[in-house]
């Protein structure tokens, strides 16, 4: 091995080149870029419309890139459908939260458990042995999971009933489910109140030792940021204006310019 290349198992969990993101004349997201190695807990600023957002759709697949590149633990992600990316273990939750309120609290877990699996539509119809044992154990694990987050108690009820707070820690178990090498989080203390948000910085850092995940992180409230985060990235209008440890990304003129008006800053 020549010291250029790099062994796929020391390849950042997340490698991102060059992205570009147009939508007609609109560029959301300009000359991105990032690593974020194992273990990592890293954040992602920047005011409404900054392209955030867009940044995870095209990591996790529902977006194809304008121009540039994607790795997943060294693998180019370009053309992939989002079940094949979440296949490589990249999971999210969204800004707005998306359960599948039809199922039951259970079920949106064990459901999500089977992109991991990849099962199809024939294995499913053909029930072998091993698809019976397999689904006895994603039932034994959802219901582990649900515990763990002291979710038991709502497994039979459908997600749309629980309180705010608690449907935002399901879609973050629902994601974990999957078993990702990277975690995604867009938002996860958006229309949570100041102690459901102290539960959450808790939650989280508890996420990142015992799940052993890197996580990536959009959020607007500093204070979590300022807790939880080693790195910072910030951008506005798709660019990328500062980046760093949270204090000095905090105390940046290109910061504070950007967020003028703003009072989350
Ligand atoms: N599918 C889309 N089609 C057209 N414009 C989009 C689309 N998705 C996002 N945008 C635009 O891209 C910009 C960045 O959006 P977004 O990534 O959601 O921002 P953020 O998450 O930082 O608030 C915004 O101007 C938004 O209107
Ligand atoms: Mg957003």
């Amino acid at each position: 091995m020549t010291k250029t290349q790099t062994k796929i198992s020391d390849a950042p969990v997340l490698e991102i080149r060059n992205l570009n993101q147009r939508f007609g004349g609109l560029t959301a997201v300009a000359d991105f870029n990032v690593r974020l190695q194992k273990n990592e807990l890293s954040g992602l600023i920047g005011p409404n419309g900054a392209g955030k957002t867009t940044i995870f759709n095209l990591v996790s697949g529902f977006y194809q890139p304008s121009e540039g590149e994607i790795f997943v633990a060294g693998q180019p992600t370009a053309g992939l459908k989002p079940h094949k990316i979440t296949a490589l273990g990249v999971a999210r939750t969204f800004q707005n939260i998306r359960l599948w309120n039809d199922m039951t609290v259970l079920d949106n877990i064990r459901v999500a458990q089977h992109y991991r699996l990849g099962y199809g539509f024939f294995h499913s119809i053909a029930r072998s042995r091993h698809y019976v044992q397999r689904e006895a154990e994603i039932a034994q694990e959802a219901a582990e999971l649900l515990e763990i987050f002291d979710l038991q108690r709502y497994a039979n009820e459908t997600p749309g009933n629980l309180p705010y707070g608690t449907q935002r820690k399901l879609e973050i178990a629902r994601a974990l489910s999957i078993h990702p090498q990277l975690l995604l989080l867009d938002e996860p203390a958006a229309g949570l109140n100041s102690s459901d948000i102290q539960e959450l910085i808790r939650l989280i850092r508890w996420i990142h030792t015992k799940f052993d995940v890197c996580i990536w992180m959009i959020e607007h409230h500093m204070d979590v940021m300022m807790e939880l985060c080693t790195q910072i990235k910030v951008i506005d209008f798709g660019q990328t204006i500062a980046e760093g440890v949270p204090e000095k990304v905090r105390n940046d003129p290109a910061v504070m310019t950007a967020y003028l008006g703003d009072d989350v800053i």
